[in-house]
């Protein structure tokens, strides 16, 4: 066990004998240059991440994402928006130098460009200083780009009627729907269209939803006798006396929806 004791054993001249701690230098040595990764400058990050995470949970409990209404496939007229904080992309797409033929630019190569100084910033930047004027590359360039984020953002929602939009697409609140299971009609409405329609007239999978129809009673009682487009005819069976119960149970339901 003790053999040896004493004697240096030397394979691998590239590894030294003595085997030092690996123990960088200490920070003292570069005043105001450095801290410790581990755990002063770990904790600060996770100071500010926590604050900025509690910040975000409750500003989603506080005010959980408007939906929009239900996905209406016909409405031409529906222009998709993406979310907020997208916008600034999308409009950048507006430009003629980044649209169209040149759409590739709009899409690839400016944010491409954005995006790979950002991964190019340490190396753009190698000051030691930590004070933003001792950093003017990688201050200009994050100011560049917060301004042109903001400035597209503002852009491209001043071009948005947000309060038309909304109350184009208001979700039907559910409690405002009000179904009269007493109501003549909603025996033949279960009968003749609940399996397409829903059981709220809310629509399903294969159907759209009957509450917030455009057509008129005239109209519904039309379209439950010859169908419409892909809603085939003759879904309903019964009496002219039955359907106009029907088609006033659908009306009646609409009216108490508004
Ligand atoms: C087999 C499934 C099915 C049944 C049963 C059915 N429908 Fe439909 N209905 C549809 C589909 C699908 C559409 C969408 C047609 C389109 O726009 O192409 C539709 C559309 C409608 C529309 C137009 C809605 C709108 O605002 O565009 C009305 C009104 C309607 N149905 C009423 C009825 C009534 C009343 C009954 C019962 C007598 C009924 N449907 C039964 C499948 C069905």
């Amino acid at each position: 066990m003790h053999k040896g004791k004493g004697m240096k054993f030397v394979g691998d001249s590239r590894i030294s004998a003595e085997r030092k701690p690996n123990i960088p230098k200490d920070y003292s040595e570069y005043p105001g240059r450095t801290e410790a990764f581990w755990p002063n400058f770990l904790l600060k990050e996770w100071l500010v991440g926590a604050v900025f995470l509690v910040g975000f949970l409750s500003l989603t409990v506080a005010h959980p994402s408007p939906l929009e209404g239900m996905a209406d496939p016909t409405n031409a007229a529906y222009i998709p928006l993406p979310d907020w904080y997208f916008l600034f992309l999308y409009q950048l797409l507006k430009y003629e130098f980044a649209s169209g033929t040149f759409s590739l630019i709009g899409i690839i190569v400016l944010p491409g460009l954005a995006f790979g100084a950002l991964l190019l910033a340490p190396f753009l930047d190698q000051g030691p200083g930590r004070r933003p004027h001792q950093r003017p590359v990688a201050v200009g360039m994050m100011l560049l780009g917060l301004a042109a984020v903001m400035w597209l953002t503002y852009e491209s929602s001043s071009h948005v009627d947000w309060e038309t939009r909304a109350e184009a697409n208001k979700p039907i609140p559910p409690s405002a729907i009000e179904i009269d299971k007493e109501d003549p009609g909603y025996a033949i409405y279960e009968g003749n269209c609940m399996s397409c329609h829903g059981e709220d007239l809310t629509g399903g999978p294969a159907a759209p939803a009957l509450i917030g129809t455009e057509h008129s009673a005239e109209e519904i009682a039309k379209i439950a006798q010859e169908g419409i487009g892909s809603m085939p005819p003759d879904q309903f069976q019964g009496t002219d006396e039955e359907l106009k119960q029907l088609v006033d149970f659908i009306v009646s339901v609409n009216e108490g929806a508004e």
